[in-house]
């Protein structure tokens, strides 16, 4: 019998590192709404259930709540955070609402020996980030452990196998929180780890072909991994049913369309090339914001897309979207702000006349590349860096021309190869170069230049949605920037990125 984990989602932006932090001790775990009945919770059959945190704070006019019920079942129940002061104040604690958050690292004063503590030290480092705070616990409730600062950290009931911790687990942060979660599933909910990636291809091509019927589907492959993953998927679901097609549209990396087709054409996918670089150069001509630029790109894709699906009456578009995007582009509950519309998400037309396959749309980047090789996709095309809808041209400041696309090209290539020659490429997790079109004065020779700057970027994450710059030696940064000044011409000056997501973020527009 497969172990199952749910997870009661409050609309925190965490709620899917719960998630990826239960498959990754290989136990099946699903996310659902907070308000799902006990009776459809029951229906699903699961071992134990995971109360999210949540933007919300329980006094709030309409705070979001769950069915109690559940709490009179016999399941295993941890709350989150949010979760946590939910199930502690029906177990009638006393919860203080606070205008200042208590956020950032804490370290975590044992008081109980329990089960979920167990091979978890005192004193370990958890990360807080809560708004209300639980106070005093209510007579079923006791304390296991405490923060530094003497508020309550972890509760259990004392009869039951309910608790409540009110630092975050699921975030790299808290160092131990995969072992916490560990002993949550496996020693509290007697789960067992019995769920492989691998058997994701069983359930998602059951999943699109429930979605797409009998209905043709079109997919457009954009060179990077998550359009290559989702299309093989796709094709494995439906076959012949889908059309896939690549738009070359001249914001590609040097030689893109050339080294994804073999791999591609091997595994049963052989796209359609439309060349369609003249209209989206075009279309930007003159155009400098950032915003107005990923806008123009969607739009002119989807009208490509629309044509295609017209072509060969599809009703369904193919989309590598993953978790990261999603919750960056819409507002899941609310307060999560708009950061960027990545095209393939946010800058979708209202109107778009075609329905949408997002089999990655739950899944990180690196359970993509699992998932991918699994499905027998090459290493090389697997562990591709991450590549951007809108492509070269949020790696151009300002306006995008044939020419400034051409020497980002090049600079980008050699960049590239330097870093697989030195064996860096695979550990970084994503690295590329931007064109910073302001020129300054450089000498060549016994000349004067005054041309274009480079900026190297290289970020080391592992989903995406935080990055630190990677540490890349300074001998091969000077051989990336001496190759680049020295072999690209427009060059005369190399500049590296030393910034973090947050506050920046990958991609510089
Ligand atoms: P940011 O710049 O938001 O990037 O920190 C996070 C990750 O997302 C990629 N990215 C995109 N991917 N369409 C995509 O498919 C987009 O519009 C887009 N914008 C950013 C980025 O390369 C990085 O891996």
């Amino acid at each position: 019998m497969q172990s199952k984990v749910l997870i009661l989602d409050f609309g925190s932006q965490v709620t899917k590192l719960i998630a990826r932090n239960i498959r990754e001790l290989n136990v099946y775990c699903e996310i659902i709404p907070y308000n799902s009945s006990l009776e459809k919770i029951k229906s699903m059959n699961p071992d134990c259930l995971i109360l999210s945190g949540s933007p919300a704070s329980i006094y709030d006019k309409k705070p979001p709540l769950f069915d109690e019920r559940i709490l009179d079942d016999e399941l295993p129940i941890l709350g989150i955070c949010y979760g946590a002061q939910l199930i502690s104040k029906i177990f009638k604690s006393n919860v203080k609402k606070s205008k200042i958050r208590e956020f950032g690292p804490s370290k975590l004063i044992k008081f109980k020996n329990n089960k979920i503590l167990q091979g978890i030290k005192n004193k370990s480092v958890t990360w807080m980030s809560h708004g209300d705070t639980i106070v005093k616990l209510g007579s079923k409730l006791q304390v296991l452990a405490k923060s530094e600062f003497g508020s309550i950290a972890l509760y259990k009931h004392k009869n039951k196998n309910i608790y409540g911790t009110q630092f975050h687990p699921e975030v790299v942060h808290t160092p131990f929180g995969k072992r916490f979660l560990s002993n949550f599933i496996f020693l509290i909910s007697s789960c067992k780890n019995n769920w492989r990636p691998g058997k994701l291809i069983k359930l998602k091509t059951a999943e699109i072909k429930e979605l797409v019927g009998m209905h043709r589907v079109i997919s457009a492959i954009s060179g990077g991994v998550d359009s290559s993953v989702s299309s093989v998927l796709v094709a494995r679901a439906i076959g012949t049913k889908l059309n896939s097609f690549i738009v070359d549209t001249g914001l590609m990396r040097k030689d893109e369309v050339k080294s994804i087709l073999p791999n591609l054409k091997k595994l049963g996918v052989n796209p359609k090339i439309i060349n369609a670089s003249k209209l989206f150069f075009s279309r930007l001509k003159g155009v400098t914001n950032p915003e107005r630029k990923r806008k123009i790109i969607g739009k002119t894709f989807i009208e490509l897309f629309e044509k295609e699906a017209k072509r060969t009456k599809a009703d369904f578009l193919v989309q590598g979207t993953l978790y990261p995007d999603v919750i960056e582009s819409v507002s899941i509950s609310g307060p999560s702000s708009v950061i960027k519309s990545h095209h393939n998400v946010g800058g979708l037309p209202k109107n778009m006349k075609l329905s949408l396959v997002e089999p990655l749309r739950d899944l990180f980047k690196d359970e993509v590349r699992v998932l991918g090789k699994s499905l027998g996709i090459e290493k090389d095309l697997i562990g591709r860096h991450p590549f951007p809808g809108p492509g070269l041209a949020i790696r151009i400041l300002g306006e995008v021309t044939q020419e400034r696309v051409k020497i980002l090209q090049e600079a980008d290539d050699i960049y590239t190869r330097i870093l697989k020659e030195k064996k860096l490429y695979d550990q970084i997790w994503q690295a590329f170069c931007v064109l910073i079109p302001i020129k300054t004065v450089g000498v060549m020779g016994d000349e004067r230049t005054y041309e274009n700057t480079i900026a190297v970027r290289a970020v080391n994450s592992t989903d995406g949605m935080t990055a630190s710059w990677s540490r890349i030696p300074y001998d091969i940064l000077d051989l990336i920037s001496s190759e680049i000044i020295n072999s690209v011409k427009g060059i005369n000056k190399v500049v590296f990125d030393i910034s973090n997501k947050p506050p920046s973020t990958i991609e510089w527009e």
